[in-house]
């Protein structure tokens, strides 16, 4: 156990898709949090593995330099490095854990690996200095929303998660970027989808909404009604997307958002919880925001989201993740590889 006076202080990198981050923290304090995005993927409308393992090389010591110069700490200040170990794209996380191995061997200190999605949840107990942090207290649920997952999770501890529901095919996020794509929107297509959902009707367009047994998500009949839809009403006219980006951008958010609330809801009342939590890069969603706050208001829940720079990839949740398994010296062994789906 720590001594009230101690100071741990914990670097933690991730590099688990395509933002490269470091953050330095000191016991539950963020000093700082850096993050390089990478805008080569752009152009080819999605992730590129072997691109973003190529930038993660490029950037990882200039974005370690700079978290480590604005936390205004010594690298022989550490106590420990934390890194993510996944899941995620296998070549970019192999960079940033060789990175926090070589560092962490090379000093002489404790590594600790984190998971991606765990971090993403823990996102909820990031402290910054001056800025009121409100926390959930335990048990809590956690809707996780991102690229990649779409998971209903049960937190019990800072450690003790279980996922009760997920998506069996594709993850909301993927579903607002394939289905931008379809009307032309750049990549990531999620922001933009959400700015002109805000001009347009949300009844526009019926999409398919799956509803599976359990707490379970599918994401694959909504982004096929998608595309059939407007392929047919693009037959009628040639200029549908164009003529009604607002109304369609505001049918495919609404119909995201009721698919996930319907089994968050569901899982809030079955498992009789009072503290409700956002998590991952599309609780940047103003729409779900929404609805989650509505929600909240309406059930008398207790509501946390993130900051916005905290829902997206960073380091800061895995400096906090690392902070509360150094608490009970959960460290792992040089030898312990990166895995790339998901294991929680
Ligand atoms: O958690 P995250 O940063 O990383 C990955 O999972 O890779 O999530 C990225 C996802 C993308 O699908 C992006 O389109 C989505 O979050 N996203 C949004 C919004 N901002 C980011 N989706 C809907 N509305 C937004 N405002």
């Amino acid at each position: 156990m720590l001594t009230p006076k101690e100071k741990i202080y914990i670097l933690a990198i991730e590099s688990s898709c395509d933002d490269t981050s470091a953050a330095v923290s000191c016991n539950k304090l963020l000093l700082s949090n850096v993050v390089a995005s990478q805008q080569i993927h752009e152009q080819y409308g999605g992730v590129v593995p072997e691109l973003a393992s190529r930038a993660h090389q490029r950037n990882i010591i200039p974005v370690v330099h700079e978290a480590l110069k604005r936390a205004n700490i010594d690298k022989d200040q550490l106590h420990a490095i934390a890194f993510t170990r996944g899941p995620g794209l296998m070549g970019s996380l192999l960079v940033g854990a060789s990175f926090a191995k070589g560092l962490a061997l090379s000093l002489n200190i404790p590594l600790i690996d984190v998971n991606h999605l765990q971090a993403h949840v823990m996102a909820n107990f990031i402290e910054e200095q001056d800025i009121e942090n409100k926390q959930p207290s335990f048990p809590f649920l956690c809707l996780l929303v991102s690229g990649g997952n779409s998971q209903i999770i049960l937190v019990k501890s800072h450690k003790d998660m279980l996922i009760i529901g997920k998506t069996i095919d594709d993850a909301a996020g993927e579903a607002f970027d394939k289905c931008a794509k379809v009307i032309g929107l750049p990549y990531p297509g999620g922001p933009y989808v959400d700015k002109l959902a805000k001009e347009g009707n949300p009844n526009a367009l019926t999409l398919n909404k799956a509803n599976l047994i359990g707490y379970d998500y599918s994401f694959s009949g909504l982004k096929t009604s998608f595309l059939y839809q407007l392929r047919d009403k693009s037959k009628e006219n040639l200029n549908f997307i164009e003529d009604n980006k607002a109304d369609i951008c505001a049918s495919l958010q609404h119909a995201i958002i009721e698919t996930l609330m319907s089994k968050f809801k569901k899982a809030v009342s079955d498992y009789k919880i009072n503290d409700i939590a956002l998590a991952g890069g599309v609780s940047a969603n103003s729409g779900l925001r929404n609805a989650f706050t509505d929600f909240a208001l309406k059930y008398n829940k207790k509501v946390y989201i993130p900051k916005l720079t905290f829902t997206m990839d960073n380091a800061a949740m895995i400096s906090i993740s690392g902070y509360y398994k150094y608490l009970e010296n959960d460290f792992c062994d040089m030898s312990l590889p990166p895995f790339a789906r998901v294991i929680i």
